[in-house]
Parts: structure tokens; C-alpha cells; sequence
């Protein structure tokens, strides 16, 4: 069966689907996107997703015109049409098409929309094992908070991580403070039960599903509070766990082949997650 993808204005066969040399995405990285999962009918943190893209085209003064409405139309042919019930949305807009040169001043440019789907096989799991990540110094420009293509170290960090038996790997800054994952938000629970995140402060993305969780748990009376926490936290908390769109909440068992307390169950991160999974069923 075909699987169809919205490339500018139009639907085509996933693998006719074509970009142009000069798409200044495709040569600068000059692009944004986001990944929203969908589930029979539900889509998970819809208008998290949405408002952080509008919120990553204004920061890098993208004139995107298209109403969200009209975004979640082609959405939504596109899940029809390639027959989703369980999977995930790439939404990709570029600044535009145009000969080469680095400076955007005073071109004429159109943005270009782009949206792919792909299924998840498996049905959501509510209690997993974890598992192993390892650490890695960021080496990121100073905008992580905003969404955008240019994502060559965390594709060498998560590459690092594959290499060495692990799923994901954690960026820590030149004072071994943790920033996050490669594509994920990080966590942890400390010994005395505080659930502890680094706070938005430019160095991080602001994941929409952290931003769930963060809500869940104080809504859940739990103690939480937004902070920089150091490798050592880490290494030493009683559950570790990351979140993102496609991971959720996903407990970690292993740091750099160090057990997380002991290897006692995560308890904690599986009932955030099965909390997190059981809002969209
Ligand atoms: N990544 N931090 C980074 C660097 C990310 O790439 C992601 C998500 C997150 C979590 O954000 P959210 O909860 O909004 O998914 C944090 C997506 C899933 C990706 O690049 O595929």
C-alpha cells in the first residue's frame, strides 16, 4: 500500500515525493518541525504541538499563513488515506525555496509545508523495564528551545548511544549539569521522593509532554520542582526516566552501564507513564 506524504500543496506516493536542491531546509537546516502521535481518533497533546511550532516560526520570523485548521485537515486526510490507527505525524515547514545564500533578508520566500506519517506496530506498553543511556556534553547552539532541523550532534548522541547497547543519550553542560536527551526531556526522582526537571531556561526544549507531566504530577500533589540537577543527581537518584512525544514517559535503567539504584523497579516512572497513556485512551 502507498504511503502518502503532503509535500507543498499536494499529495504523492512517499517515494515520488520530492524537495528541491535550493530549499533552504535542505541546505541550511533552516527549518522547524514537530511530531505529534496519534492514536485511534486522539491525537496526544494536539495543541501543545501546535502552538510550539507557531511559537518556533515566530522566533525564527517565518511568515507562515496557513490557518491551524487547515493544517489539521491535510492531517488528517493523511492519517485516512495511509490508514493510521496508531502512529506518528512529522510536520516539517522550511523557510522557503530560493538560489543560495546564506542571508534571508529581503527575499521573497514561501515557506514549504511538509508532513509524513508513519505506524507505531505496537500498542502502548504501560509498564516497560527501561532503558540504558549515556551521557554526552552538549555541544548544541545556544537555541536548543526552539524546534528546528539543525539537529547533526543530537543525531551523533543518539548514534554514540546505539553504539554503545543504549537508546538514548543525555547532554550535560561544561559544569556537568544535565541539559536533556538527545530527543527527549530528562527526570529524575530523588532518594526523598522530589521529582526534579530542568527548568526552561533556554537550554532545553520545552517538551510538550514534559510540560503533561509536569501538570499530572502537581495535580497529583506530588513534590516537583524545576531545576538544574548534576550528573552525580543522576547517577545517584532512585528513578531516572525521559519524556518525549514517541518515548512518553520511559524509565531508565542504566547511566553510562551504571544501575539506577540498585536496579529496584520504576515504579514511579510506570505510573507517570500509565498516568500519561490512560489521558488519551
Ligand atoms: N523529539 N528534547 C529534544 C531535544 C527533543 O528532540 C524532544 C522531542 C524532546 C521532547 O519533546 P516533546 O515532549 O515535545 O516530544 C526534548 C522528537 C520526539 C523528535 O525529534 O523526534
Amino acid at each position: 500500500m502507498p504511503n502518502y506524504a503532503y509535500v507543498d500543496g499536494k499529495y504523492c506516493n512517499k517515494i515520488n515525493a520530492k524537495t528541491f536542491i535550493d530549499d533552504r531546509g535542505y541546505q541550511f537546516g533552516d527549518s522547524v518541525y514537530e511530531v505529534i502521535i496519534y492514536r485511534e481518533g486522539i491525537f496526544l497533546d494536539l495543541e501543545g504541538h501546535i502552538k510550539r511550532l507557531r511559537n518556533s516560526l515566530k522566533s525564527l520570523d517565518f511568515i507562515f499563513k496557513m490557518s491551524n485548521q487547515s493544517l489539521l485537515i491535510i492531517i488528517k486526510h493523511l492519517l485516512r488515506i495511509n490508514k493510521i490507527n496508531f502512529g506518528s505525524i512529522y510536520i516539517q515547514i522550511s523557510r522557503g525555496i530560493c538560489e543560495r545564500d546564506h542571508s534571508y533578508h529581503n527575499m521573497k520566500l514561501k515557506p514549504v509545508l511538509v508532513i509524513t506519517t508513519k505506524k507505531i506496530k505496537n500498542d502502548f506498553e504501560e509498564i516497560i523495564d527501561g532503558i540504558n543511556v549515556v551521557l554526552i556534553k552538549d555541544t548544541r547552539w545556544s537555541h536548543p528551545d526552539i524546534k528546528t532541523v539543525q539537529l547533526l550532534p543530537n543525531v551523533l548522541a543518539k548514534t554514540y548511544a546505539k553504539k554503545n547497547s543504549a537508546d538514548e543519550a543525555i547532554f550535560f553542560d561544561e559544569n556537568d549539569f544535565v541539559t536533556e536527551g538527545s530527543s527527549s526531556n530528562v527526570w529524575i526522582l530523588t532518594q526523598d521522593n522530589i521529582l526534579i526537571t530542568r527548568s526552561l531556561d533556554g537550554s532545553i526544549l520545552p517538551g510538550i509532554t514534559r510540560n503533561t507531566i509536569f501538570e499530572c504530577a502537581k495535580h497529583n500533589k506530588i513534590s516537583i520542582k524545576e531545576k538544574k540537577f548534576k550528573i552525580k543527581d543522576l547517577i545517584n537518584a532512585k528513578e531516572v526516566f525521559i519524556t518525549s512525544a514517541s518515548s512518553f514517559v520511559t524509565p531508565v535503567k542504566k547511566v553510562d552501564n551504571l544501575i539506577i539504584n540498585n536496579g529496584y523497579e520504576k515504579q514511579f516512572s510506570n505510573l507517570l507513564r500509565k498516568t500519561y497513556l490512560n489521558l488519551y485512551k
